[in-house]
């Protein structure tokens, strides 16, 4: 029999508390016949386990920029294989370091490899998406054609209601399918 190869999707897993939503994430897009590799942050890694996101992507996890299994640093080998970059959640903190080009982790370093599609779903409290700095970072990425979806508006885990909570997973996997389509 056959295999096609299924389109690689880099999923980057910040340190939000929505940070649970992206294992069920993960499955869906599994589930639709992607091949999903799983970039985590430290402060992710706080609040969901890396063997969650292995488990589930039935890859590795890559948690370390100095993780090195080859002699080409993985970011450069992964970029060359992504056909999209997606972030869920994404933090206002990596939202700001997209916007100023700031590589100091395995994810950051990543994005500035990375040439293809790149989408972000934000999730976090409405002060913080609301705050300037976010706004303007927003306004820099949505400039050199990231895609955003969402956050939307309702309750956020803080308690608060208003906008930054995460896009519903349906909805991430809806924007996915239709993106990977283009280089997959
Ligand atoms: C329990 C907890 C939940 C957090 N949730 C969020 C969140 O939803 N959105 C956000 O932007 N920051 C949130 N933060 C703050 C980030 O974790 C912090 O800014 C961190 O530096 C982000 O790092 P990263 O972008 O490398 O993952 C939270 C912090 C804690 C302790």
């Amino acid at each position: 029999m056959t295999q096609t190869k299924k389109p690689l999707l880099v999923l980057g897993v910040t340190g939000s508390i929505a940070a649970y939503k992206a294992a069920d994430l993960t499955s869906k897009l599994v589930q639709k016949g992607i091949d999903v590799q799983v970039i985590m942050t430290e402060s992710a890694q706080k609040l969901v386990c890396p063997q969650t996101f292995m488990t589930l992507s039935r890859n590795p996890v890559i948690t370390s920029l100095w993780e090195m299994p080859d002699w080409q640093p993985g970011h450069i080998a992964l970029a060359i294989r992504a056909a999209a970059l997606l972030i869920a959640p994404a933090t206002a903190n990596m939202l700001a370091k997209m916007a100023h080009g700031i590589a100091d982790d395995a994810l950051s370093t990543y994005y500035l490899s990375h040439t293809g599609p790149v989408l972000v779903a934000p999730a976090m409290n409405p002060r913080m998406w609301q705050h300037p700095a976010t706004v303007d970072n927003c306004k820099l990425l949505k400039k050199r054609k990231v895609q955003f979806i969402g956050p939307e508006t309702g309750h956020v885990a803080c308690g608060e209601n208003g906008p930054g909570r995460l896009a519903e997973v349906s909805t991430i996997v809806d924007a996915i399918l239709k993106g990977i389509v283009v280089r997959g």
